[in-house]
């Protein structure tokens, strides 16, 4: 299973509470602004590094205390394992079985976590930047030298960045272009493959939800008829006129198509809604194909938004998943996922199982 015990402290509303979660099914009911989508932040926390809600870690500080904790207990490749993670105003502290963490991927690379909640239409609404990251994630847990690859390119991309900002010259700006070639192809390639691979997965669910036929096409963030190395070189003069590098794999798109048109034109807010969560659950049936642990689901709020019959449709998938599910509920009665293995009531912060 994948998280088997969770502690938060001083996290939003949540002061102290703790939570044996069951290894398939747990359900967490309570009123509106008693800390559900809290208690998912801090599990999402802790496999991805930040929030799904807010860019500043320090947002998630209870008020009036000046530091969060959220520990847990996942079961990983190696067994039983501890995970933590500690925020306070400056910093994030990870801490893997008792000692310092060397990053937050370290942390990540042991617990894959994946969310759908009711804003997850932005995968398919917002810029760029979001299906990137959709994408790393993926690539990050099936291939381990990615992670590598994308410190070395977003090292040298800082750097040339800073040989732009300082108006050096275009030999010190195209001294870090070999690194950046040679670490942005890397990334290029296996973002490619995972792409491939993501698309014929989500095809037949896509099919299946929406009654569409699904194009992902990747766009490496550079002129298809150039070769990274090429762009760089072309690029190079307005790059030094506006103190950026503009081409490359921190430039990618990936494209969602659907029955031939751009689906962030094409489909309703509440098709966006199954089309993202397709594209999540497509991702963890992937994941289940390539690492012997398992994945764990976060669903916020799963019943809003959608009509019966699609709820009914996503919850089929959902339950064809090897994922650990854990769901948020308004409605301490919900079924719509058949009976939890444990459940808990959350009442101003405070959890009663
Ligand atoms: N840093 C913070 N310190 C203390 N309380 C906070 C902090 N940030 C948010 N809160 C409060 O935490 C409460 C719980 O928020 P949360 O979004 O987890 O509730 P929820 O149960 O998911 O509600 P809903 O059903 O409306 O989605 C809110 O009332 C919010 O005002
Ligand atoms: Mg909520």
């Amino acid at each position: 299973m994948g998280l088997r015990r969770l502690q938060v402290t001083n996290l939003r509303c949540l002061r102290a509470i703790e939570l044996q979660a069951d290894p398939h099914y747990t359900l967490i009911s309570g009123a509106n602004g008693s800390g559900k989508t809290s208690v998912l932040e801090a599990i999402y926390f802790l496999g991805r590094g930040r929030s799904f809600r807010t860019h500043r870690p320090a947002r998630l500080i209870r008020s009036g205390s000046d530091r969060f904790i959220i520990f847990a207990e996942v079961e990983s490749q190696q067994g039983h394992l501890a995970l933590g993670i500690e925020g306070d105003a400056e910093r994030l502290r990870a801490r893997i079985a008792g000692r310092d963490a060397a990053s937050l991927a370290e942390l990540a690379s042991h617990f894959p976590v994946q969310i759908i909640d009711p804003d997850i239409h932005q995968l398919i609404e917002l810029g760029p930047a979001v299906r990137r990251r959709l994408i790393d994630w993926g690539v990050f847990h099936v291939e381990p030298s990615f992670l590598l690859a994308w410190q070395r390119y977003r090292q040298a991309l800082a750097q040339r960045n800073s040989a732009l900002r300082q108006r050096l010259s275009a030999n010190l700006v195209g001294a870090w272009d070999p690194e950046l070639v040679r670490s942005g192809e890397e990334i290029h390639d296996a973002r490619l493959r995972y792409v491939a691979r993501l698309e014929t997965i989500a095809q037949p669910l896509i099919e299946r939800l929406l009654g569409m036929h699904l194009e992902l096409r990747y766009r490496s963030g550079w002129p298809a008829e150039l070769t990274f190395e090429e762009a760089l070189r072309m690029q190079l003069g307005s790059d030094r006129e506006r103190g950026v590098t503009q081409v490359g794999p921190h430039r990618a798109e990936l494209v969602v198509q659907v029955d031939g048109a751009l689906a962030r034109e094409h489909v309703s807010r509440g098709q966006q809604k199954l089309l993202a969560a397709a594209l999540a659950i497509a991702q963890l049936k992937l994941l289940e194909l390539e690492i012997p642990e398992q994945p764990t689901l976060l669903l916020d709020d799963p019943a809003a938004e959608l009509d019966s019959e699609h709820l009914a449709a996503l919850i089929r998938e959902l339950r064809a998943l090897r994922a650990q599910l854990i769901v948020t509920t308004l409605d301490p009665a919900f079924k719509a996922l058949g009976e939890p293995g444990r459940r808990f009531s959350l009442h101003h912060g405070e959890i009663r199982p």
